[in-house]
């Protein structure tokens, strides 16, 4: 797991959509694995610069999102789907079938078959080469809260208490906020070939530091991270606050060896 501590936000967002830029550029088929909520906005902001300013290309681009709301229809100002086109989707050049969201509106028995289709999805498209990620500050990972197996697959869940609250900035009235989601699973995020988890802010230290420094286990999902061969942390000072080895992620940062900085 490699931890880069940057300045601020702005500094967090734009490093990860430099990433996501270069794997769109050096890939014929890029697959990205797309997230939502406060983290990715200035990553979206800045691929949309990118696409409008520097030419960059999502004509190729196929992208699976994490997440959404069961019961939220695809127009409901908080859903998910809706977040990706205001952000990203309706700003670049993705070709309409190629940008997907899960459903929020399967309902009963469909919901099993249909987590099996995503999946089937993801695996035609060839798996996907980038996931972005933010983490919650409970420590989930898509929405796949504390006590998730950690090898789970695409399927329903049902909120904690807290992310309702975490979550509950994005409905006019809380008894709007479904209980339920469809969330890839932690085994299926695991299988991208490349994992960027972005964070900023006090309020995500403690799940930072226990992300990246504390024991892998269930109590924080996105612990499992530290198994992946590939997997980067961009955070800014404050999400890094609580970190034990700080310092010496900013000295394998800054003592990159050419060869290696682009990646
Ligand atoms: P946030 O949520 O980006 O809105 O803080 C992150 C998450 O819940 O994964």
């Amino acid at each position: 797991m490699e931890v880069i501590i940057l300045l601020g936000e702005k500094d967090v967002g734009y490093a990860a959509a430099k990433r996501i830029g270069k794997v769109i550029t050096s890939r014929t088929e890029p697959v990205l694995g797309l997230a939502t909520g406060g983290s990715p906005t200035g990553t979206y902001r800045e691929l949309v610069r990118m696409h409008q300013q520097e030419g960059l290309d999502f004509s190729r681009v196929r992208t699976f999102n994490l997440d959404e709301y069961l019961g939220l229809d695809p127009s409901h100002p908080a859903s998910y789907c809706h977040f990706m086109r205001t952000n990203l989707f309706d700003h670049v050049n993705l070709r309409p079938r190629s940008a997907v969201v899960p459903s929020g509106m399967v309902v009963g028995q469909e919901i099993e078959s249909y987590c099996e289709k995503y999946e089937e999805e993801i695996r035609q498209a060839g798996g996907i080469d980038l996931q972005l990620l933010g983490i919650g500050s409970d420590g989930h990972i898509g929405f796949n809260e504390p006590g998730s197996s950690l090898t789970s697959r695409t399927r329903i869940k049902n909120l904690t208490k807290r992310t309702r609250e975490d979550n509950a900035r994005y409905f006019s009235n809380p008894d709007e906020i479904p209980h339920h989601v469809i969330t890839m699973g932690i085994g299926t995020i695991m299988e991208a070939r490349e994992i960027v988890l972005i964070a900023f802010g006090k309020a995500k230290a403690a799940a930072i530091a226990a992300a990246v420094e504390g024991p892998i286990t269930t109590s924080c999902p996105a612990s499992i991270l530290q198994m992946h061969p590939n997997a980067k942390v961009i955070v800014d000072e404050a999400a890094a606050s609580l970190l034990q080895r700080a310092e010496y992620y900013r000295w394998v940062f800054d003592n990159k060896p050419d060869w290696q900085k682009d990646r």
